[in-house]
């Protein structure tokens, strides 16, 4: 007979609910609600009242998705809308397209450049004047600009390091210091298959994706004291305008070294987001997740 476990059952909004024991693990005690007693003081049982809960009302957490009105960015930004964020989705001037965005999700759009640290500035500011301070950022504002070394010119690798890397920057600096007042925070930087293992053509793109993953590294060691998280995700090939941009016997090929024999969806890229971005995610950060099919293992 397993010895009983000290504690017993506990007093759980009002009903006795009994702990749940672990076969040959009699000292291994779950009990039921033991997320709901988690958010109650470990002294007096009393309900906790977080920054959010204000009158028994729960404030959704502001998220902002760069690059949030197409492609990958827009599931990202529906994914954490049905989860319950209150998510404003940026974009770059693709006014028709945020627009049809909108209509269809109820989400709003700002629009800036989200490598210009100016507009960030501005746009910030904007964010958190109508709708709350931002406590999730997911940085998928993304261009390509390919071409051979031969080819490159000065301008095609200022605009994908900008826009890709600078874009991180920009808005992490920007919102870091209210993440860190409230304790909570969660970025997510989008980097990319070919930031992990290189991709012909694409010198500026691969620095700047791989320069996000080391980004992402440095910054989760200064966020982790304030319970702020930042993970990585590395995409694979994704069905968007993005992919649709590669050359069709180029996609055959790349596909061909697909594991999974598919093209990824964006929202798989987007459950990994809204995963990273739970609240329950704080044991989570400096990771990248990589999300390709099996395209790339390391
Ligand atoms: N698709 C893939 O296979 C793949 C693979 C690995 C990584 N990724 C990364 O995933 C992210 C999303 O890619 P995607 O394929 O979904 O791209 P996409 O379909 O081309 O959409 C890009 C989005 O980013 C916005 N954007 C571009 N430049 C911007 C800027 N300077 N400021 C603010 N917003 C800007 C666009 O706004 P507008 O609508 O106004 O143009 C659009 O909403 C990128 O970071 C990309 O590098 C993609």
């Amino acid at each position: 007979m397993s010895p009983i476990a000290p504690g017993g059952p506990r007093l759980v909004d009002g009903r006795d609910e009994p702990p749940v024991r672990i076969p040959n693990f009699p000292y291994i005690v779950l009990r039921p609600a033991e997320g709901r007693m988690a958010a109650r003081d470990w002294k007096t049982g009393e309900k906790r009242r977080n920054r959010e809960q204000q009158g028994g009302l729960t404030m959704a957490r502001v998220a902002l998705v760069t690059g949030g009105t197409r492609g990958i960015g827009a599931a990202i930004s529906v994914a954490l809308h049905k989860a319950g964020r209150k998510v404003v989705a940026n974009y770059a001037g693709n006014t028709a397209a945020a627009e049809a965005f909108t209509a269809e999700t109820g989400i709003p759009t700002i629009r800036f450049d989200a490598g210009d640290f100016a507009a960030c500035e501005a746009a910030v500011a904007r964010i958190i004047e109508e709708h709350g301070a931002i406590e999730i950022l997911v940085n998928n504002a993304g261009i390509t600009r390919d071409g051979t070394m031969a080819r490159m010119s000065r301008d095609m690798w200022d605009q994908v390091i900008d826009t890709n890397l600078g874009s991180c920057f920009n808005l992490c600096k920007l919102t870091f210091d209210g993440m860190k007042s409230k304790k909570f925070g969660r970025v997510v930087n989008i980097g990319s298959i070919n930031g992990q293992a290189g991709q012909y053509g694409q010198v500026n793109y691969a620095a700047a994706k791989s320069g996000i993953h080391g980004f992402t590294k440095a910054l989760a060691q200064e966020g982790a004291r304030f319970g702020i998280t930042v993970n990585a995700i590395a995409p694979g090939y994704v069905d968007t305008e993005m992919v649709r941009a590669v050359p069709e016997d180029v996609l055959v090929k790349i596909v061909a070294r697909i594991p999974m024999g598919r093209l990824g969806h964006a929202e798989d890229i987007a459950r990994g987001v809204a995963f990273l971005t739970a609240d329950e995610g704080d044991f989570i950060t400096g990771s990248t997740l990589s999300i390709n099919g099996g395209q790339h293992m390391y």
